[in-house]
């Protein structure tokens, strides 16, 4: 049997890395997005990825765009959708690759936060569709959130599973399709504590930036939270539990501080001024060291 056949929905910073991602692995990948900008540069973003990283090119020849739903997932296998982070395209796009899809493609959005069952709705053929949630830049970090709906086949998953493991990526079951899947929930969980701690001055972004990057931060690719408190002790993390929980924020909303940022326009990089201001030198540097960090990243056995 050949290799599956990939469709990729919005040729954006996710999209375009997605289907490198199979490319590389060999697969043949048709990528469709409603700006044709995105289509025109789609290889060479994919070519400069493959130099930045010190990989041979040619893979960008198995991608194609098309400015076309029906052509590009007309024989596909596998589609995956990453169109903007909105319920109504997602909801809209699902529906068409209903019409346009063989009937035996595997249907999978990329959505960061959406349950799944929101986007399928009350579609037909619901079994063959699923989330897989990929982290930025697709190409770097392994994982991918696998994401069933009460109403998609084990075997679907399954074989989900498997050709993300066949790509080299790290494919994780997520058991129940909640909002956020298990990273989004854990990051953001972090993110409304450290707003919290700017909000209420007990320091500055910067501070609780360096807090993070200088303690934790630096274990967390070697060591998960869980892990960590089976190392300290389980009686030692009730302890802490006990006195600093009550006093950790539980704002069910999006924090008034983070509010009031967009409200000024204060954008982060993309404005100059976020939590931080940024000028373009001090923008590209950190985006480098990210970039160069990922790409060096070694695994310790
Ligand atoms: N950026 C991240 O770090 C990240 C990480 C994981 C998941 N995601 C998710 O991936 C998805 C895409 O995010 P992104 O960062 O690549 O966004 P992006 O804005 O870079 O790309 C989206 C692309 O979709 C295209 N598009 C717009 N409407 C469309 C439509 N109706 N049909 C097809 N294409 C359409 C746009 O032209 C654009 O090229 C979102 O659901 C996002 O939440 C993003």
């Amino acid at each position: 049997m050949g290799k599956d056949k990939i469709a990729v929905i919005g040729a954006g910073l996710m999209g375009h890395g997605i289907a490198q991602v199979f490319a590389v692995a060999g697969h043949r990948v048709r990528v469709f997005d409603a700006h044709q900008p995105a289509l025109d540069t789609l290889r060479s973003r994919i070519a400069g990825n493959l130099a930045d990283l010190d990989l041979p090119g040619g893979a960008e020849a198995l991608v194609s765009g098309h400015g076309e739903p029906a052509e590009t997932v007309g024989d596909a296998d596998v589609v995956i959708e990453a169109a903007p982070e909105k319920l109504e395209i997602k909801q809209a796009i699902f529906a068409d690759l209903v019409r346009h899809a063989p009937a035996s493609a595997i249907l999978a959005s990329n959505t960061s936060v959406i349950p799944i069952t929101d986007i399928v709705g009350d579609l037909d053929s619901a079994d063959r569709m699923l989330g897989t949630h990929w982290w930025n830049p697709p190409f770097l970090v392994p994982l991918v959130e696998v994401v069933g709906t009460s109403r998609t086949s084990p075997d679907v998953i399954g074989r989900m599973i498997e050709l993300l493991a066949s790509v080299g990526k790290t494919p994780v079951h997520v058991k129940k399709d909640v909002a956020g899947f298990v990273g989004n929930r854990l990051q953001h969980a972090l993110w409304r504590e450290a707003i919290a701690i700017v909000a209420e001055g007990i320091a500055d972004a910067e501070t609780v930036d360096t807090v993070v990057k200088s303690s934790f931060g630096r274990r967390l690719a070697v060591l998960g939270p869980l892990e960590n408190a089976d190392l300290v002790g389980t009686d030692l993390t009730l302890d802490i539990h006990n006195v600093v929980l009550k006093h950790l924020n539980r704002e069910p909303g999006p924090s008034p501080y983070l509010a009031n940022l967009v409200q000024q326009g204060k954008l982060g990089m993309k404005s100059g001024e976020g939590f931080q201001t940024w000028p373009e030198e001090k923008a590209k540097a950190l985006r480098g060291r990210v970039y160069r960090y990922l790409k060096e990243f070694k695994p310790v056995e």
